[in-house]
């Protein structure tokens, strides 16, 4: 009898209690550029990951801030919403609230930075502030249920590449990320994106380009590059020269672009991925590390990831790479950065305010 109420009390209580404390849920938020993001994880699981795009841009060819703020005030919190229903719990099963700090536009950082600091102060919850470059590379250690991912172990290189970083970073740790090249002018991503607006090509360009690349031939056409010391990069020069390059034949010939869209595609795409591995290649050399990943919404590009698997035999690289739905902007992503720094008791206070640009990684 006593050995049946026994069994009884552990499965009925404390097993509960015991599941509990496994299961701390955190919300993640993301609303650095256009996309308004909520993510649920447990640990480093993602139960959901929701995204709101905002349509709203593509007629103006790119992002307009002071629309991308007006549609996240719209969209949070049904985009939040989704993601608890998706996870399958409610908001009082919450343990922390994770956000992106910056950098990125500053109204739409607002917006996601103070509904998050009401939520903690409402639930009464710990907040989490997360640099979206940092979230971008805490991707590669997502998983998925019934799923296991393998992750990279540290230290590890890994290229930052989005619309508005270009960096090369050697991941020390998952708090400490040394940053040892990075573009002087625009970014991979930003390069992408006007050039593509050059071609008259909508926003965001980089995807369109890589779709239409696939039917090109990359060495159809060639462009100036720049040569910069070091690990950084410059894009400035390719995009001008991109543009000159277009300026004379269009003189002779007005439907240039229209006749040679596929080739301009594979062309540029070569050109850029090309320099990117270049700098990426001499990181790794110098040195010696051999797990190499990327991360960011460049990262999504066929070309760049053929690049990588291409030079990861060629140089006995282990290649890391996140999976497409956490590559391009997410807060599953920033709920993996908001876990890590959870389980070290690394929260934020209510007079956080959000950043627009960093010199530092945080
Ligand atoms: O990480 P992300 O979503 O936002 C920023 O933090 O900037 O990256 C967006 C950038 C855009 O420039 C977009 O054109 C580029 O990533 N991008 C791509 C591809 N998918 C997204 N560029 C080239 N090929 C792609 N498949
Ligand atoms: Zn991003």
């Amino acid at each position: 009898m006593i050995i049946k109420m026994l069994c009884i009390i552990v499965f009925f209580v404390f097993l509960p209690f015991l599941l509990t404390l496994m299961n701390e849920y955190i919300l993640a938020i993301e609303s650095s550029c256009d996309d308004t993001s909520a993510a649920v994880l447990r640990g480093t699981t993602v139960l959901s990951n929701i995204i709101a795009n905002q349509e709203v841009h593509r007629q103006y060819g790119g992002v307009i801030p002071e629309l991308a703020s007006r549609a996240h005030q719209q969209n949070i919190i049904p985009v939040v919403d989704a993601a608890l229903k998706h996870a399958n719990i409610t908001k009082n099963q919450l343990s922390a609230i994770a956000f992106t700090r910056g950098p990125g536009l500053l109204g739409s950082l607002l917006v996601g930075t103070s509904f998050s600091k009401a939520f903690a102060l409402s639930m009464d919850i710990p907040l989490i502030e997360v640099n979206h470059t940092n979230g971008h590379i805490m991707a590669l250690f997502a998983q998925e249920e019934n799923e296991t991912t393998k992750v990279p172990e540290f230290p590890f290189l890994c290229l930052a590449v989005s619309g508005g970083h270009t960096q090369i970073i050697k991941v020390n740790d998952y708090f400490d990320l040394e940053i040892i090249g990075k573009t002087i002018d625009d970014a991979a991503g930003e390069a992408f994106d006007k050039i593509a607006k050059i071609m008259g090509l909508p926003y965001p360009g980089g995807p369109i380009i890589d779709r239409l690349a696939k039917e090109g031939n990359p060495n159809a056409f060639s462009f100036s590059k720049a040569n910069i010391a070091g690990l950084n990069y410059s894009f400035s020069g390719l995009k001008t020269s991109f543009l000159y390059f277009l300026r004379d034949r269009l003189k002779e010939d007005k439907d240039f672009v229209e006749k040679n869209k596929a080739d301009l595609c594979a062309s540029i795409q070569r050109e850029i991925i090309e320099t990117l591995m270049k700098k990426l290649v001499k990181a790794s050399k110098e040195t010696g590390i051999k797990q190499v990943a990327i991360a960011g919404g460049v990262s999504a590009n066929s070309g760049l990831q053929k690049a990588m698997y291409d030079n990861g035999k060629r140089y006995g690289w282990e290649v890391f790479i996140p999976k497409f739905k956490f590559s391009t902007d997410n807060a599953a992503m920033i709920g993996i950065a908001g876990y890590f720094k959870y389980k070290n008791g690394m929260f934020a206070s209510q007079d956080q305010t959000p950043y627009a640009r960093t010199t530092t990684q945080k």
